[in-house]
């Protein structure tokens, strides 16, 4: 799903070709503007989505940043908001990959076919990787609520790395070094990391009925506690039978890394974007970055997230 900066709207076009760019991420340039870097091919999308994009009253909106548990988060969200459409083993999750099932908002605006968005049934499960102060008027002020993941920024960089290098077309090295760098510098798809969850943390600590802030690591923890909580936040917690029967852990476990990766859809199909569906199931482990980081790397980091968040009661 994306757009080559030839086929933009002149509108758009004119102001992206303006913007600081940034291409070391091998294929993905970057553009940035409002503090964030963007993905050129999306850009258009995400400008066309701020102006136009009319969110609906009982829309649920999965904001993350990329590669902190985006995907488990909309089947997980998907899964709990249609609980009662379903039945868990014909399940459209069991067909469909999880982006499939819930769209990104800005990558249908960037290809232009934003109907889509219109056709998908109420309530609505809509995803998007935009920071807090790009999204629509329409998000922030409707009833509908959002929920957002976040994940250490080390684990994040590792499995956004993976993810960049698996696209062989790139034909090109990426050291991790490389990818290192620019991510502390926070160049980086949809980033710096740090100004996306403080913006998204922030606004919830105001409006804690509008936004909920969930982590990936609290969540592999305890998944079901983490279901729960989104439950009650969206608006459809689980009855006391529901509990009784083991509803939330139905739901889980059809959402579980195990369950989704093995699937033949996920194993063998492709979605939006012609992007693998494999590719959104690696390891799912909290700490991989040992295995990729120097110490002392790991403590750069660690030493940019508690600067970034000196100010903020946010921890992750
Ligand atoms: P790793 O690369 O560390 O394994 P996103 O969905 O935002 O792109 O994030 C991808 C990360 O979430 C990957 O992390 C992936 O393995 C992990 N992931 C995907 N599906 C998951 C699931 N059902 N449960 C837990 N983690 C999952």
């Amino acid at each position: 799903a994306t757009t080559k900066i030839e086929e933009v709207d002149p509108k758009y076009k004119e102001l992206i070709l303006t913007l600081p760019k940034e291409d070391q991420w091998l294929a993905i340039e970057l553009r940035k503007y409002g503090g964030f870097w963007y993905p050129e091919r999306h850009f258009s999308g995400v400008l066309a989505m701020q102006e136009v994009f009319k969110s609906q009253p009982s829309d649920v909106i999965i904001a993350s940043f990329m590669k902190s548990g985006t995907t488990w988060l909309k089947a997980l969200a998907f899964a709990v908001l249609h609980r009662e459409k379903y039945n868990l083993s014909s399940h459209p999750l069991l067909k469909l990959n999880p982006h499939d099932c819930v769209p990104i908002i800005e990558h249908h605006y960037a290809t232009r076919d934003e109907h889509y968005l219109e056709s998908v049934p109420s309530p609505r499960v809509l995803g998007t990787h935009v920071s807090y102060s790009m999204l629509p008027d329409s998000i922030k002020t409707s009833t509908s609520k959002i929920v957002y993941i976040c994940r250490d920024p080390k684990d994040v960089l590792v499995s956004l790395w993976h993810m960049v290098t698996k696209f062989e077309w790139f034909n090109k090295p990426f050291p991790f070094a490389k990818a290192f760098e620019l991510f502390c510098e926070g160049r980086m798809p949809y980033g710096p990391v740090w100004d996306h969850v403080l913006e998204y943390y922030t606004k919830s600590i105001r409006s804690p009925e509008k936004i909920l802030i969930l982590k990936y690591e609290e969540m592999l923890k305890d998944p079901s506690d983490g279901v729960v909580k989104m439950a009650n936040f969206i608006g459809c917690p689980f009855s006391e039978d529901e509990m009784k029967i083991g509803s939330v852990e139905k739901i889980v476990e059809l959402c579980s890394f195990n369950k989704l990766k093995d699937l033949d859809v996920n194993k063998n199909g492709s979605g939006a974007g012609n992007v693998p569906n494999n590719y959104y199931f690696r390891k799912a482990v909290v700490g991989d970055w040992q295995n990729f980081m120097t110490p002392e790397m790991a403590n750069t980091l660690d030493e940019i997230t508690k600067e970034k968040f000196s100010d903020s009661t946010f921890t992750y």
